[in-house]
């Protein structure tokens, strides 16, 4: 069983789960986190099921020597496509994913609606799965879910645009504008990279709508996870102790990266997908310890 000073392990297929890191830190000052960013073989949106998993099988065991006490899959897409098969493959290791705690926002917001409608946008793949829709009417089968794919916006963010880019606008009004005829009291940011417009999208929707993302709701329910197993690290913050890997370490990193983190990063450790499909593990786990921080 992993120690309480064993690391949480994030990873995404590439930097947007660092807005997971990000509300992690916040929640949980104390723990350690190893991320991974699959930068190289990014966009997971529009790939099939069998590919996503076989991606998030090869970080895994890469990262098992870090013998982490949580992992969070913090992408959408590889939630909704390889969650459920990854836990029964891993059946030791506690993994969560971001789309449980999104549709569990989203229903806290409509709590005291009758009959409410709910907005999500994400990947072509998580749309396309239903997840959400799942998650939702699981706890409350007559909201009508409004799901639209919003594939422009991962390739638009990572290119650099910004809140203010008349592009970012122009395709958020056009995958906007539907959902919102269905009158909405909600709309879920179903994607890691989308929070960064969070403040775009709730001028465009108004006041009336309530915009969720899933990362404070992911590490609360992180949190309560460790706090039932005993496992949480001394809450007293600390500085942030983040190891971070990638698959390709592209000139877009740095800017990247504190985007979405909110504070710079150094450089990452880049991992060749090579490896990951050879089977081999990360070596000299316990330099975490020593100190690989901001
Ligand atoms: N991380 C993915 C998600 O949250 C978005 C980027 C991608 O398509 O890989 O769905």
């Amino acid at each position: 069983m992993a120690s309480n000073n064993a690391p949480i392990v994030v990873l995404d297929s590439g930097l947007g789960g660092l807005t997971v890191v990000q509300a992690l830190r916040r929640v949980m000052p104390g723990e350690q986190i190893v991320y991974f960013g699959d930068t190289a073989r990014l966009p997971y949106g529009s790939k099939t099921a069998a590919t996503v998993t076989s991606f998030v099988r090869q970080i895994i065991l890469y990262l098992q020597p870090f013998g982490s006490k949580h992992v969070v899959i913090a992408c959408n897409t590889a939630t909704a496509l390889a969650l459920p098969s990854i836990r029964k493959e891993f059946p030791m290791m506690q993994i969560t994913g971001v789309i449980e705690p999104g549709a569990k926002a989203a229903l806290a917001a409509v709590e005291k609606l009758a009959n409410p409608v709910i907005g999500v946008i994400g990947t072509e793949a998580t749309i396309r799965s239903r997840a959400y829709v799942a998650a939702i009417q699981k706890q409350r089968p007559e909201i009508k879910v409004v799901a639209r794919a919003t594939p422009l916006l991962v390739p638009l963010i990572e290119e650099g645009r910004h809140k203010t880019d008349p592009l970012i606008r122009l395709a958020l009004e056009q995958y906007l504008q539907p959902i919102l005829e269905q009158k909405p009291a909600a709309l879920v940011l179903g994607c890691t990279h989308y929070p960064i417009l969070r403040a775009l999208v709730c001028d465009m929707v108004g006041d009336g709508i309530a915009v969720i993302d899933s990362a404070d709701q992911c590490a609360r329910d992180v949190q309560a996870r460790l706090r039932e197993r005993d496992a949480l690290q001394d809450p007293t913050p600390k500085e942030l102790w983040l190891r971070c890997f990638v698959t390709d370490d592209s000139p877009r990193f740095a800017t990247l990266a504190s985007r979405f983190l909110g504070v710079t990063i150094r450089e990452p450790e880049v991992v060749q997908p090579d490896l990951l499909y050879a089977g081999i593990v990360a070596q000299s786990p316990a330099e975490l310890v020593a100190g690989a921080g901001v």
